[in-house]
């Protein structure tokens, strides 16, 4: 077990007005309140960051938003920046999602900015990169995040490094319940923080990496034990407290 604290968080997607975000977190917190060295977020919607900041204000549970742009003001329909985030109290974000990344044209040029400007402003970036089952299939998996890794951080200076969380999230474990395989998910992420090592071998000892891709309460333990593994970030199962909560409890075992 490394000394790096586990980070669970939970990705909401599309999911969750206010009034069900609010149903969700007081039934959350009594059951995360004991998580002593568990590091815990959750990521609704824009509209919800708002309402759940204030209810989770003094507890341990972080409020992060999923995506940001990397401009600080301009002619950007639809889009939110830094400071709107941090002026909420917001901690961190997500950035370069896969479904953000197929769905959105999410580049990776537009991530290089993302990422810095996110720690610039005082928030946790959480960098997604993940390969397709085609790329896994075709043997570039590694080729693939060698790539998305070294161009989302490639303008985060060396020595802040350890402050960026990466989610390995590989696209085909997404929402379909196939979860990789413990030596599948050890082996990319060992992978991962060769490449932050590759910048700083010390930052690459700081930086947490998480896995994502149909973690649920009966696996998470498994995953979570694994060396490189320093927590999970959920999409389906975050959407109901009690499962949450058992893969926070997962990740104190691990
Ligand atoms: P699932 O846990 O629903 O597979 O989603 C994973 C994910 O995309 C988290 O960002």
């Amino acid at each position: 077990m490394s000394d790096r604290t586990p980070l669970i968080a939970g990705n909401w997607k599309l999911h969750k007005t206010i009034a069900e975000a609010e149903q969700f977190i007081q039934a959350l917190l009594p059951r995360v309140s004991t998580a002593e060295g568990v590091d815990v977020a959750i990521c609704p919607s824009f509209t919800a960051l708002e309402a759940m900041v204030d209810s989770t204000r003094g507890s341990r549970v972080a409020v992060y938003a999923q995506n940001m742009h990397q401009a600080d003001h301009g002619a950007f329909t639809g889009e939110v920046s830094a400071a709107m985030l941090t002026e909420l109290d917001v901690g961190g974000v997500i950035l370069g999602h896969s479904e953000r990344r197929e769905l959105f044209a999410e580049t990776d040029r537009a991530l290089a900015q993302k990422v810095p400007a996110a720690l610039a402003a005082g928030l946790v970036p959480v960098l997604c990169v993940g390969e397709t089952e085609e790329e896994r299939e075709a043997g570039d998996t590694e080729r693939k995040l060698r790539h998305q890794v070294q161009e989302g951080l490639a303008r985060v200076d060396a020595e802040r490094l350890g402050e960026v969380v990466i989610a390995y999230e590989p696209i085909w474990a997404i929402g379909t319940g196939l979860v990789a395989t413990p030596e599948q998910a050890q082996d990319a992420i060992a992978f991962v923080r060769a490449l932050v090592a590759g910048r700083s071998r010390e930052q690459a000892e700081r930086v947490r990496i998480l896995y994502g891709g149909s973690v649920k309460a009966d696996n998470a333990a498994e995953l979570l034990a694994l060396p490189d593994v320093d927590g999970a970030l959920v999409g389906g199962a975050s959407l109901d407290p009690e499962s949450f909560a058992e893969i926070v409890a997962a990740a104190l075992e691990g």
